[in-house]
Formats: C-alpha cells, structure tokens, sequence
C-alpha cells in the first residue's frame, strides 16, 4: 500500500464541482468533489475546466487553483490528471465522460445520470471498457456506509430472503429515481433488473420525437432477475425498505437511522424492532473518489462501475418507455435513442 497522492481535476465548477457545502452548514461531511478532495489524503485537486470565467475565477480564489481551463479537453492534454470529476449537467456527461476515457484518463468520477439516452451511455461503455479507465458515477447512497449496513445485514440473512424493496419519495427520473434505482439495486447485491412497468405522471403518452425536455416525475415497478420485485412509492422522505421472509430493513429519513425488524417466533404476521449500532454519517463523495484509487491499487473493480451504472441508466430510460407503449419493458431497452434531457 502506497500513499501516493492522485492529481484530480474537475470539468464544471459550479455546486458539485466547488460550491455545494455553503447549502448545508449544519452538515460537516464534505459533499462537493472539491472540498472532498480537499478532506482526503489520497486527492489533490490540481486543475479546473468551466466555460464560465466567473466560476474559474471563484474556484481559484476558494480552492488556491491555478490551472484553470475553458476547454476541458485542454485541461486533460496539459495537465494529464490521474482522475476526472465530471461535474457538468448531465446532457454533458456522456460526451465528457467518454472524451475522458479516450484521452487516456484512468480515474473517472461522472456525476449522475451518466447520460440522456442509451445511445449516449453506450458510447460511455465502450469507451471505458476500450481504455480500462475505472469508473464510478455520483449515485452517493452507494457509497455510504449506513447503506453499506444495511446491505450487509441483508447479505448476512439477518431479514431472511429477500422477496421486495420499496422506494419512498416523488423523484423524477434521471435527477431522483437513477438514485432510488440505484440505492434498491446496491442493498440487493446488484442482480440485473429484467423488466420494469413504469408511469410518468404525464397522462399524456406521447413523447414526441422520443424525447422528453424535461426529465419526468414517474413511479415504477420492477423485477430482479433473482425474483425480487421492488416498487416506488410516490411520497416520503427518501427511504428505502427490503422485505425478507423473515423481517425487513428500513432506511429511515434520507440515510439517518435503520431499522432492523424480524419476525416474531410464537406470533404470525408479527415483527419486533432489533436494535442496530448507528453508523456515523460521512462523505459519500470522498469515499466514492477514494475507492477509484483503492480499487487502482487493489486491482479490484469499484464500487458502482461503468457497466452497473449503464444498466440502471437503461433502467431508467425504459421506465419512460413502459410509459409511452403502456406496457411493461423487457430490458435490454430496443429504444436506444429514447431522449430525456435531465441537469
Ligand atoms: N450526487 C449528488 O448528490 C449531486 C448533488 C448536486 C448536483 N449533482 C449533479 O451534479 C451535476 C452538476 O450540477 P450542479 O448543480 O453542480 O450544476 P452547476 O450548474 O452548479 O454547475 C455546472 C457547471 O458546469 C459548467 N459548464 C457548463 N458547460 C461546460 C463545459 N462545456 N465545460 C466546462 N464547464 C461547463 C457551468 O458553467 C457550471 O459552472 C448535475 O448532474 C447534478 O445532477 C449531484
């Protein structure tokens, strides 16, 4: 184990990228990728790309940066990072995230959706696989250890089998449920969704020229290919539940409590709450650019690869198109080019 330290640089410098921390001055974990790199012992940020001289020039100032770029393409040629934070919208990911890669880049951190079509995330796919670029996207829950928790007392059987997962929040769908999906996904070890039925909350089914210019409020309901069904619910405070045949794990109030219920012995369709050590809150975004470096050095695969966040992309995007046929998609999604433009 070494203590290298790996020379970051940020394409778009605005809230995630430098600013995001002044939103939440109660909350001390680092959340933008710059003041996460800044906690880290592993990260230091060396350049900045943003086509808006203001936000170059306040980065600066912030963060004592002074390679700063317009041209992110630029930045990567002169300054030849170790990693990439993609910190744009999202109809700029895949083009960045791509570039990235194809410039030989070796760490690449892309915030979510990573694209706004499957033609657009296949384009990232191949590109990572075609550079061995190791790749995670800003899906954060994946990368906090109360999930981590809860996943593992999952993993453990301390719920039984799991047999359904909800999701509870109104999200839109490359903003909100590319999280919520995600999150589902990442408690249940990752098997591949087979189908989903989707809603918008649109009444109109039509999406003309297969692409939608605002990224739509929806539910959903899905199927793993382990036979777990999960389901949104469209209200609450981002929590997550999976049910097993033996009792059910909750993540309460956006990530900050758990609970653990099993079933009763003696009693049918009764459960009691099992206390559970709290994990204390930390930063998603400095852990999940950590593990690109850890999984470099380990030689191991990251936590949320290009392949994992391709998929749920493609989970995602056939949510609208269940949507727009009025009936339930079997993945992979045909419609490559369905368009859902998303920031
Ligand atoms: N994971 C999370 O918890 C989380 C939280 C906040 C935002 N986000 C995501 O981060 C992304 C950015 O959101 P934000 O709120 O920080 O946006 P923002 O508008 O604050 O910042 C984006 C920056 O990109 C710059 N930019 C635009 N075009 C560019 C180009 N061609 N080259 C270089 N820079 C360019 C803009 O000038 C701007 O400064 C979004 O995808 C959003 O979903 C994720």
């Amino acid at each position: 184990m070494t203590d290298r330290t790996y020379r970051v640089a940020i394409i778009g410098l605005g809230r995630m990228g430098s600013t995001i921390d002044d939103e939440f001055p109660d909350r001390s974990p680092p959340y933008s990728v710059a003041a996460s790199c800044q906690a880290s012992d592993r990260l230091h940020v060396v350049a900045g790309a943003d086509i808006d001289a203001a936000k170059r020039a306040a980065f600066s100032q912030r963060w004592g940066v002074d390679a700063l770029y317009e041209d992110y393409v630029e930045m990567i040629r002169q300054e030849d990072p170790d990693m990439i934070a993609v910190c744009t919208r999202g109809h700029l990911h895949a083009e960045m995230a791509a570039r990235s890669a194809q410039e030989g880049v070796g760490l690449i951190f892309c915030e979510k959706a990573i694209a706004c079509s499957m033609l657009e995330a296949d384009a990232i796919l191949n590109a990572v696989r075609e550079s061995g670029s190791l790749f995670n996207s800003g899906v954060l829950r994946r990368f906090d250890l109360r999930y981590h928790q809860a996943r593992d007392l999952i993993r453990q059987g301390e719920i039984g089998e799991p047999k359904a997962a909800v999701h509870y929040a109104a999200t839109n769908l490359l903003h909100g449920h590319i999280h919520s999906i995600d999150t589902l996904s990442f408690l249940l070890g990752d098997p591949k969704v087979e189908s989903i039925w989707g809603e918008l909350h649109s009444i109109d089914h039509r999406i003309p020229d297969n692409r939608l210019d605002e990224d739509p409020y929806g539910i959903f309901q899905l199927t793993f290919a382990n036979g777990v069904t999960a389901a949104s619910v469209p209200a609450g405070n981002w929590e997550f539940e999976v049910l097993g045949d033996r009792g059910s794990i909750r993540m309460l109030g956006n990530g900050t409590g758990l609970q653990l219920r099993k079933n009763d012995a003696g009693r049918a369709r009764v459960a009691s709450e099992v206390p559970v050590a709290p994990v204390t809150e930390h930063s998603a975004t400095q852990f999940c650019l950590e593990d690109l470096v850890l999984a470099h050095e380990e030689g191991r695969p990251t936590l949320g690869p290009v392949e994992i966040a391709h998929h749920l992309t493609e989970v995602c995007l056939a949510l609208a198109e269940s949507h727009r046929q009025e009936k339930r998609i079997n993945l992979p999604l045909e419609n490559r080019s369905l368009y859902i433009f998303h920031r």
